[in-house]
């Protein structure tokens, strides 16, 4: 059998099954802040507590949600592709469902809840509590240096070469929950498409997302609509 590399991108749809709100289909705000105010360094810098309280709600909700179906089967997926291709599956989400529901090659381009950032000399820290400017960076030692370890509006994501060259040797690209409208990530289909491999795309949204490079619009929700993409990869949940 030919080895077929694959890359998965998700965004927050994939999480909204689990009850996380996603960013664009609440109007505009994310939990009834302004984004410009939560998620820009500017924001942090105009009001760091505002900031931490807002993302110590995030963290803290992670406690009341649960992995759904469409988690898991991404984690099923990448153990049946195991002597298959290479897999990789790259995330916009900051929330931690992919990991507890056992996905292993993962890579978070947005930053992590769980982690924290030191300001100052750059080093980032798991955190699973609150979070605030009293804490000390644990490798600097400096105070009130600390802010989540979100990739804001304005800031470079995470990985880009690494997903860079995923992505000019996948044959198998699947964009799921995701509106297709921030940059980088918004572009990553398009790359997929241009790698002279005839990669074929797929997504996985229950609403259209406009983005017109997809091979196999599959318009469902992600639960069900990750059981489609299996069969149609021909493997077993
Ligand atoms: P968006 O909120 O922009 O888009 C969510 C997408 O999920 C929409 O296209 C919905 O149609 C789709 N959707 C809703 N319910 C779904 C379901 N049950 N199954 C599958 N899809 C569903 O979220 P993202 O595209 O992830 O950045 O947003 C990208 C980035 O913008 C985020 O990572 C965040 C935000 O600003 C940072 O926090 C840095």
């Amino acid at each position: 059998m030919t080895r077929k590399n694959i890359v998965i991108l998700t965004g927050a749809g994939i999480s909204a099954e689990s009850g996380i709100s996603t960013f664009r289909d609440t109007g505009g705000l994310w939990e009834n802040h302004r984004l410009e105010d939560v998620a820009t360094p500017e924001g942090f810098e105009a009001d760091p507590h505002l900031v931490h309280r807002f993302y110590n709600a995030r963290r803290a909700q992670l406690h009341e949600v649960a992995p759904n179906a469409a988690h898991f089967a991404l984690a099923a997926l990448e153990r049946a592709w195991e002597g298959r291709g290479d897999f990789l599956l790259v995330t916009q989400n900051v929330d931690d469902l992919h990991e507890r529901a056992g996905s292993r090659r993962l890579l978070h381009m947005h930053g992590e809840l769980r982690r924290l950032r030191c300001t100052m000399c750059e080093e980032t820290h798991p955190h699973a509590q609150d979070a605030g400017l009293e804490l000390a960076c644990p490798a600097c030692g400096r105070a009130g240096t600390m802010r989540p370890d979100i990739v804001w509006f304005g800031e470079i994501p995470y990985h880009m070469d690494e997903i860079g060259a995923a992505l000019g040797e996948a044959d198998i690209f699947c964009a799921i929950g995701t509106s297709g409208l921030v940059y980088p990530a918004a572009g990553f289909a398009a790359e997929a498409v241009h790698n002279r491999r005839g990669c074929e795309l797929f997504e996985i949204n229950p609403n259209p997302t406009g983005v017109e490079v997809y091979d196999h619009v599959i318009a469902a929700p992600a639960t069900h609509g990750m059981a489609e993409l299996l069969r149609l990869l021909g493997v077993e949940d």
